[in-house]
């Protein structure tokens, strides 16, 4: 793996091995205080962040790494109108690896077409945030022991959470998963997420209500509808606070159940639901900064690689106005076959 854009760019057996040496680090930090000595992490936030952008950091500084970026890209000339290319060819040029967040989709494998060094996705817009489904997968295996044969309910805004994009992609690498995708019916996941479960064979159902699938779930996955990406404030306004679990609805479910949740949270869990022992959203914010250490264990020392010339774009394909291909017109039309349908290489829409 030289880079990390999409959890399904990692195989099974690489997934197994950052999860044990995860497991290391948590279990003798004092090992790898040295483990990235003398390495520079660049870290790119054109997007709010509180848990990716400091445990990302806090990450290298524990490995002995040192850090630098801009966490508003104001503050960079990007605000001159530097392109993405540019920008990302000079840092690689200073930084032995990339952590990237930005509100354009495909943006983060735009990137590393360009980049001297390897490319972490920190989340592109409503498209994929892989390195949460290393602190998802990570909490799911460490307090249940494993991820096989689970039945996992993904509740709220699971068209724009990217989170619930990146999970549903991991779970094709795991036995017997059950989904209950519980949305309202215009925030359901994306197409080319039902594709893909799909072409994979995945069990999933997708459905309105939450306090009915509770019984039968052994992780809650709880999102927060994502105000920022919608285009229509009025659509915004119909959906918030369409669920919000309490402990109330607790009461029915397994007592094993794992309440997780990506955070920031709004209103879909109620503050009281903080001290029941089944919530571990805070721990599983925790165990994300041991994940993103073994991945940086990884990726930061890898040697630098020229990736070599890429087209030029002349034309125009996708049709996803949030596409980085949209903004940044002189990246090559690449595509590739979700469930047979071709679609965009960078955002996955499919193109019409
Ligand atoms: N889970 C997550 O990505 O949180 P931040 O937006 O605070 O980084």
């Amino acid at each position: 793996m030289r880079h990390l854009i999409d959890f399904g760019d990692m195989t099974r057996q690489e997934w197994d091995a950052l999860y044990r040496r995860c497991s290391d680090i948590m279990d003798r930090p004092q090992d790898y205080l040295d483990a990235c000595r003398g390495k520079v992490s660049a870290s790119l936030f054109y997007e709010p962040s509180t848990r990716t952008n400091f445990s990302f950091q806090t990450a290298m500084l524990r490995l002995g790494g040192s850090v630098f970026g801009f966490a508003d890209p104001n503050s960079s000339s990007v605000a001159k109108g530097e392109t993405l290319k540019d920008t990302v060819k000079m840092v690689s040029g200073y930084a032995d690896v990339v952590v990237m967040r930005t509100p354009w989709e495909g943006s983060a494998r735009a990137a590393s077409l360009y980049s001297d060094v390897p490319v972490i996705n920190a989340g592109d817009g409503g498209h994929m945030h892989p390195t949460q489904t290393m602190a998802d997968l990570t909490t799911i295996t460490r307090l249940r022991g494993g991820v096989d044969g689970l039945s996992v309910g993904l509740c709220g805004d699971l068209k724009n959470g990217r989170t619930v994009h990146s999970f549903i992609k991991a779970m094709e690498k795991f036995r017997d998963v059950k989904f209950f995708l519980i949305s309202p019916r215009e925030l359901a996941v994306p197409d080319y997420m039902r594709q893909f479960m799909r072409e994979k064979g995945m069990w999933f159902t997708e459905v309105t209500g939450l306090e009915a699938v509770i019984p039968q779930l052994d992780v809650l996955y709880m999102t927060r509808i994502q105000r920022e990406r919608f285009l229509d404030p009025l659509e915004y306004e119909r959906n918030k606070g369409i669920y919000i679990l309490t402990r109330r609805k607790l009461e029915r479910a397994k007592k094993n159940l794992l309440v997780m949740h990506p955070l920031p949270r709004v209103d879909e869990i109620a503050v009281d639901v903080d001290d029941d022992p089944r919530a571990v959203y805070f721990q599983q914010a925790r165990f994300g900064m041991f994940a993103r250490m073994a991945l940086l264990y990884d990726l930061a020392n890898q040697p630098r690689m020229d990736p070599g010339a890429v087209e030029i774009g002349t034309r125009r394909v996708c049709g996803n106005p949030r596409c980085i291909t949209r903004t940044e017109p002189y990246l090559p039309p690449l595509v590739r076959q979700i469930g047979g349908v071709d679609c965009c290489a960078f955002c996955d829409s499919p193109l019409r």
